[in-house]
């Protein structure tokens, strides 16, 4: 644990202090407290005891315990002990009930993994400090008398970590999965292979790292893989904590790294480069020749040697079938099996290497797509990635679902659209801390067959570190501190779905429990969000005037606020009491943490109710975004889009004297024209609306889309408008 410096604020709210005063601030929410009088304070005579089998558990709680509290405690028989570990085998795996009375602590867990949170949840009965060194000699270390009986709704609670685009060290990846443990999730995936990278050595193909793990120029190369042994050592590192690390090897997409270093694997054997921005290649690993299944074996022989999980992912996600519709030995396999459309061969790859899977005792996981290309004969457990609903799909053809969705849990996507907000995807709305909360979870298919909830963070917009697209907040350009961010605190409400059931949600309350966990995010030395202040009240008073209430989202934190429409700093005025401001958005607050961390401000998104009939909100042009910018204009649309299919752009004037004429627009695919439409239009106030319609083909999930509207005249004084765009 890192050394952090607190200053003590003194200002603490009311609120904050109310909160401070809940003595149980539990993340995930236990399934039944008992809250009892008293506490239990540790001291320099507090012993530990512990059955067989959890000495080593026994010396993580005293290592901790000694690295905050300087309190090193002794080791005697159990009987005799104030904290006492111990098996109950009767409770529900991976359950623990945890005593606190004023003689002693009772940890009694199901299993190993029960014995943990037993432990996870005593750490956050005690002061945030305990997380902390170095010793601290000023903090009483007392714990509330409460009985804790508690056990995980869903059997699989977990995290993908994207080291494919962007290689995370061995050192960050055990602090995510600490972080992981802290909030009793139990399974990372391991995105080991993408198109940009190929992270986990394999001694039968060398090449796959010395070549596959390189992008750019030898002199400053950048990327990276994981040896052999760092790979043990993060497996057990992972296992002590009950983190199942699930490795997955990416197929018949994604693959290019292994491509560029084997060419003989793609159906054209064409030596490609491996890329160094975001990019999903159309070259599949061939599914007609037998060489490819030999490499896909000899490296499944290597990884389950590695990695002793359940599953093993066999990824599955995003291809598209050009190559193998035009490679022979795809078109003579598909004649042999009596295959017709190339797709299918997915389900045929997927079917061969589950066999695999099987013959070495493992399970296969993989992208929603593993089980929608044809039929299977093997049972296999889909990611549910595009859309919850589809767990139905899944459950009829007789496999399992874990919920993953893009629009809850892709924690790559920002939390907000206020601007300043740090964004890596932008091909989906923001995810709030509320969205990922309200994730519906099992409502459309049996209980039994989705396994649970897997949060996902992908790299591919920050390959290599390059800067994302707000940067004022984190003044660091690593994307260590970006994954901190945009991980944290949304972690903590998917772990609470992924363990309670969908009727003890109750978001009001996770909110308050979450005010207490930024101090000791902070003392973890995790660089989440600072999220903004709550507003409680927002009232408009006879003279149109607008009063506004807030209160403060994280313990011990102070409101800052102005009322001329800047960001405050931390050295604005503290809010103290509701404030008049003439229009809304000239009210802007942050919190301040007592170590100067502070938040983006509280933003409220404009109001375009009015013009639902247009679909969904794209852009704002006014002559600061547009009548300065020459014949183009250029705006993002990312996030608009579902699919291929027809879109209608409307173009509504909202104000000025001024017209500007717009001479078509083009759909721009990153920086490639995949559609346009070359009307043209003339908009101001005697005409108020300009439609145009684009087809998109090729639509592609994770790629900034652009709209670009030329624009062949324009008068003064003024003018501005609103852009919307809908599906046809
Ligand atoms: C995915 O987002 N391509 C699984
Ligand atoms: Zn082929």
């Amino acid at each position: 644990m890192k050394k952090l410096t607190l200053v003590l604020s003194v200002m603490l709210t009311t609120f904050a202090l109310q909160a401070a005063a809940r003595s149980i601030d539990i993340i995930p929410k236990p399934q039944s407290i008992k809250e009892r009088d008293g506490i239990y304070g540790i001291s320099e005579k507090t012993t530990i005891g512990f059955e067989k089998g959890l000495e080593g558990y026994a010396g993580y709680l005293a290592d901790i315990i000694f690295a905050s509290t300087g309190l090193d405690l002794d080791t005697v028989p159990f009987r005799k002990a104030d904290i006492k570990l111990s098996f109950d085998r009767t409770l529900p795996e991976e359950g623990y009930m945890l005593d606190v009375c004023s003689k002693g602590i009772s940890v009694a867990g199901a299993d190993m993994a029960g014995v943990l949170y037993g432990i996870q949840s005593l750490l956050q009965l005690f002061p945030v400090d305990i997380y902390s060194g170095p010793p601290r000699r000023n903090v009483e270390w007392n714990v509330p008398c409460v009985s804790i009986s508690d056990f995980p709704e869903r059997p699989w609670r977990g995290m993908m970590l994207d080291v494919a685009r962007y290689f995370y060290d061995v050192d960050f990846v055990k602090k995510y999965v600490d972080m992981m443990a802290m909030y009793k999730m139990n399974k990372l995936q391991l995105h080991l292979i993408d198109d940009s990278g190929w992270r986990v050595e394999i001694r039968k193909y060398p090449e796959l790292t010395s070549v596959g793990a390189w992008a750019g120029a030898q002199t400053d190369r950048l990327g990276g893989y994981y040896t052999q042994d760092e790979i043990r050592e993060l497996v057990e590192y992972a296992a002590f904590r009950n983190v199942e690390i699930v490795p997955e090897l990416e197929f018949p997409a994604h693959i290019l790294s292994a491509v560029v270093a084997y060419p003989w694997l793609c159906c054209t054997g064409e030596q490609h480069s491996l890329p160094e921005q975001h990019f999903i290649s159309r070259d599949l690993i061939c599914a007609g020749k037998e060489s490819s299944y030999e490499f896909l074996e000899n490296v499944l022989d290597e990884l389950v040697g590695l990695f002793p999980s359940e599953y093993v992912n066999i990824g599955g996600d995003e291809a598209v079938y050009d190559r193998w519709n035009e490679c022979p030995h795809c078109q003579a396999l598909m004649r042999r099996e009596g295959i017709e459309d190339a797709s299918r061969l997915q389900g045929y790859m997927v079917d061969r290497v589950t066999d695999m899977l099987k013959e070495r005792g493992r399970k296969a996981v993989g992208w929603e797509e593993i089980i929608m290309r044809g039929e299977l004969k093997n049972r296999v457990t889909a990611l549910v990635w595009h859309d919850v609903a589809d767990s139905l799909k899944v459950a009829r053809a007789g496999h399992k679902a874990i919920l993953t969705p893009a629009s809850h849990t892709y924690f790559d996507f920002p939390e907000s659209n206020t601007p300043g907000e740090v964004k890596a995807a932008v091909w989906m709305p923001p995810i709030s801390v509320r969205k990922c909360y309200d994730m519906p979870v099992n409502d459309y298919s049996d209980e039994s067959t989705v396994l649970g909830v897997q949060g996902c963070f992908w790299t591919d917009q920050f390959i290599h570190g390059t800067m994302l697209q707000e940067i004022g907040l984190i003044d660091e350009n690593r994307s260590e501190r970006y994954a901190e961010y945009l991980t944290f605190p949304r972690l903590l409400a998917l772990s609470e779905i992924g363990w309670i059931s969908n009727a003890e949600r109750d978001y009001d309350d996770f909110t308050v429990r979450l005010g207490t966990h930024y101090g000791r995010l902070e003392k973890l030395d995790c660089g989440f969000r600072v999220p903004e202040p709550r507003v409680t009240s927002l009232e408009t008073m006879d003279d149109g005037s607008v009063s506004i209430a807030v209160e403060p989202s994280v313990v011990g934190s102070v409101i800052r606020y102005t009322t001329d429409g800047s960001y405050p700093t931390v050295h604005s005025a503290v809010y103290e009491g509701p404030v008049t401001v003439a229009v809304r958005d000239d009210f802007k607050a942050i919190t301040v943490l007592p170590s100067g961390k502070y938040s983006l401000p509280v933003y409220f998104e404009p109001d375009y109710s009015s013009y639902k009939e247009y679909g969904t909100f794209v852009a704002k042009w006014s002559p600061e975004t547009m009548l300065r910018c020459g014949n183009i204009w250029k705006t993002e649309c990312s996030g608009r889009f579902r699919g291929n299919g027809i879109y209608e752009i409307t173009l509504v004037w909202t104000g000025g004297d001024g017209d500007v004429e717009f001479s078509g627009v083009d759909l721009l695919k990153k920086d490639l024209k995949v559609a346009g439409d070359v009307g043209m239009c003339r908009i101001g106030k005697d005409n108020r609306i300009c439609k145009f319609e684009v087809t998109l083909n090729g639509y592609e999930a994770g790629t900034p889309f652009f709209l670009s509207f030329g624009i062949s005249d324009k008068t003064e004084p003024y003018t501005e408008g609103l852009v919307f765009i809908r599906s046809k």
